[in-house]
């Protein structure tokens, strides 16, 4: 079995997709063995906590830059022996130290179609904000392997989603979440754990 640690800053909904499909036994050779989240008030750590998930909390803040704080997060996933890492609404930045630790091992679900609304500043509503300014007739969700370039790792899976008249960053954001990063998210993760994805010429590609 595969060890995953999925990481979360907020409500978790990502996280609670993945628990459902471990249910199901749709997570392939994979299970969830720890969740870390970087805010103590995180609600992901109740969803955790209802579900018997081994919880940590690494908060940010009480770490004086970025390089100490990827320093007790590497150490942490090793403690944990993940073979994958999942960031699931993880709004922290972490430096290369950890993605050298987990090469191709660290994957995250971000809520645009990648390459459009992406790197530093797109985040949670933002990504949404941006999309309706520009007033594009499709959005999505996309999953990747983490990388030091932020959201430029291969992309694994994508999943587009129509916008709407009327759409607010609220509603897109709700309807991405639904039909796209709760279903591609899980798939992905399962495609890992059952070693079906690999990285070739710095692209992924998927052999089911
Ligand atoms: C999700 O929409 C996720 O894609 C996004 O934050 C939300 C977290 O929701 N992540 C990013 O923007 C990362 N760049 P959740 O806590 O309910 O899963």
């Amino acid at each position: 079995m595969k060890n995953i640690v999925v990481l979360v800053s907020g409500g978790g909904t990502n996280l609670q997709a993945l628990i459902d499909a471990e249910k199901r036994g749709e997570l392939g050779n994979g299970k969830i063995t720890c969740v870390i989240a970087s805010k103590a008030d995180a609600y992901a750590l109740e969803r955790a906590k209802n579900n018997g998930i081994k919880t940590v909390t690494l908060v940010r803040k009480d770490y004086p830059d970025v390089t100490a704080y990827s320093k007790a997060m590497t150490e942490v996933l090793k403690a944990e022996n993940a073979d994958l890492v999942v960031y699931a609404g993880f709004m922290t930045i972490l430096d290369e130290q950890v993605c050298s630790a987990f090469p191709y091992k660290m994957m995250n679900v971000h809520p645009a179609l990648i390459p459009s609304f992406c790197g530093k500043g797109f985040y949670g509503l933002h990504v949404h904000e941006a999309a309706l300014e520009k007033g594009v007739k499709l959005s999505g969700a996309t999953v990747h392997f983490v990388t030091e370039e932020c959201d430029g790792g291969p992309i694994i899976l994508q999943k587009a989603v129509e916008v709407k008249n009327g759409d607010t960053p609220e509603t897109l954001q709700k309807r991405i979440m639904e039909e796209a990063e709760w279903k591609i998210l899980p798939k992905a993760v399962q495609l890992f754990c059952d070693d079906k994805i690999t990285v070739k010429d710095g692209k992924a590609v998927i052999n089911e």
